[in-house]
């Protein structure tokens, strides 16, 4: 696992940016994960600036990990609207085909199934993630067993509370959610994990340095060849030097 340390969250937010770059410029059909939440938005905004000083989306296809359960994309909470209101809309060159969970459809199981008929369809060239103050990476929450394939799951009680701060009250806060499995994001060529801020201090350190838990999903990227953490000062300060 490649660590990464930047000073602020906007320098660390455009490197991520240039390696989605890569990605594009160095295949021909490039596949890329998005995550959404606070952290990943530095990397939009960089990658907005990247993408429209001329970088050709248009063979470009991206998968978000997941979808609250019952929100519709007009909902303003919802991981598409996010999408479209921090990434997709300010694009010049829109990519080919946009993928997110459906998270109103009437049969979810199906839903989960179609999505990962998607996912086997486009190979992931590189994933990225934030990472939940349990320690989730995706919806996957700490559990006993993780879920390989797209599931729905029961939200946590720290992960609501934590989204609380998007929505007007924590009654609002869906408790189910879509999300792609753990295979699909191990079976991604290139994983980039950004974590920013002293809150994630604590369960970056437990994740990279611990053992390879269940209760702690982040843990399980230790498996991985190809993963690079990408951090600011105060949430890589509980890092061993
Ligand atoms: C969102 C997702 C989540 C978030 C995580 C961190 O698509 O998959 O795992 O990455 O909850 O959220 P923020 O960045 O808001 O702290």
């Amino acid at each position: 696992m490649k660590i990464r340390v930047f000073e602020t969250a906007s320098q660390a937010g455009l490197y991520v940016a240039t390696l989605m770059e890569q990605v594009i410029l160095n295949r021909e059909s490039p596949v890329l994960g998005l995550a959404t939440g606070s952290t990943v938005l530095p990397c939009y905004k960089a990658f907005i600036q990247i993408a429209n000083r001329g970088l050709d989306l248009s063979n470009t296809v991206t998968l978000n990990l997941d979808e609250y359960v019952g929100l519709d994309s007009y909902h303003e909470q919802s991981y598409c609207f996010f999408m479209e209101e921090n990434l997709f809309s300010h694009l010049s060159v829109r990519p080919r085909e946009i993928h997110v969970p459906f998270g109103v459809s009437e049969n979810l199981s199906e839903e989960c199934k179609r999505y990962d008929a998607i996912i086997a369809k486009y190979p992931i060239d590189l994933q990225l993630l934030g990472i939940g103050v349990n320690g989730h990476i995706g919806f996957n929450e700490p559990d006993s067993l993780l879920e390989s394939h797209t599931h729905v799951v029961n939200l946590t009680s720290p992960t609501i509370q934590s989204n609380s701060r998007f929505f007007r009250d924590i009654s609002q806060v869906p408790q189910q959610a879509i999300t792609m499995g753990v295979q699909a994001i191990l079976q991604s060529k290139q994983i980039v994990l950004m974590a920013f801020g002293e809150q994630k201090a604590d369960i970056v350190a437990r994740a990279v340095k611990g053992q390879v838990r269940t209760d702690i999903p982040a843990s399980i990227l230790q498996l991985h060849r190809e993963v690079t953490l990408v951090l600011d000062e105060a949430s890589a300060s509980l890092l061993p030097n």
